[in-house]
């Protein structure tokens, strides 16, 4: 595959849909290898939670695959014939490494203490090779088919794939992906979505988003955040009266 120089940057950036995704999709596959490294299954809890983080990886990859053929293919199919084609061929690879990958899942806990530490380290690099080919591909969408998506569709048609696209995920996957999108925005792009957001969701959706941004980010950050987004912020709690 060979990749497309690299594009000036532009005085007024078009919307691109898949940048926030992608910067969550590869935080949170640095993260997971980072953690598949960092464990040698002597320590069950451990084990088990590095094991959850995979899985729960492999499934919102799995999400994301589906959203792009769903959502975005057609448009690019209907811009110009076999827009998607190398795209369609590597979700399909993707979607055989994340079957794999389960199984090498399934052999770490299978393992008995004897044959663990081989097991994991196995996972440990086959989650790292499927992470450079994810790395490849991502940059591959960010900028062939945005070239294509942005030579053929205004960005007011690209929002309304953009929200067709949001209004089909469930809540529990959005959750977790705001969990992981939140840190691995900028300030300005952070802003930008919540913004976004606020005018879309009902109230006390968006209130649910606030809170979540306070859990995953640094204080200072979630006070930029609410700054950007002209919210109070919460008061301190004022101390209980002494007795
Ligand atoms: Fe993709």
């Amino acid at each position: 595959m060979s990749h497309p120089s690299h594009a000036a940057p532009q005085a007024m950036p078009r919307l691109d849909l898949y940048a926030p995704i992608h910067k969550a999709l590869r935080a949170w596959m640095f993260d997971t290898v980072l953690r598949v490294g960092r464990t040698d299954g002597v320590d069950a809890a451990v084990l088990q939670q590095t094991l959850s983080r995979v899985e729960s990886l492999l499934l919102i990859c799995e999400a994301h695959i589906h959203h792009e053929q769903v959502f975005l293919h057609p448009l690019l199919e209907q811009a110009r014939h076999h827009a998607a084609r190398e795209a369609d061929q590597a979700h399909l690879d993707h979607a055989r490494e994340i079957a794999r990958l389960r199984d090498r899942v399934w052999q770490v806990r299978e393992a008995g203490a004897d044959m663990r530490g081989g097991a994991l380290m196995t996972l440990y690099r086959e989650l790292a090779l499927f992470t450079a080919e994810n790395l490849t591909h991502m940059h591959w969408e960010e900028t062939v088919h945005n070239e294509t998506l942005w030579a053929s569709y205004t960005d007011a048609q690209l929002m309304q794939t953009h929200d067709a696209l949001v209004q089909s995920i469930g809540a529990q996957e959005m959750a977790e992906t705001l969990r992981h999108m939140l840190p691995a925005l900028s300030p300005c792009e952070r802003i930008g979505m919540l913004s976004d957001m606020r005018a879309k969701m009902p109230p006390g959706a968006f209130e649910g988003v606030l809170a979540l941004a306070h859990e995953v980010l640094p204080v200072h950050d979630a006070a930029a955040l609410l700054h950007g987004l002209g919210v109070q912020p919460p008061l301190p709690m004022s101390p209980a009266p002494a007795l």
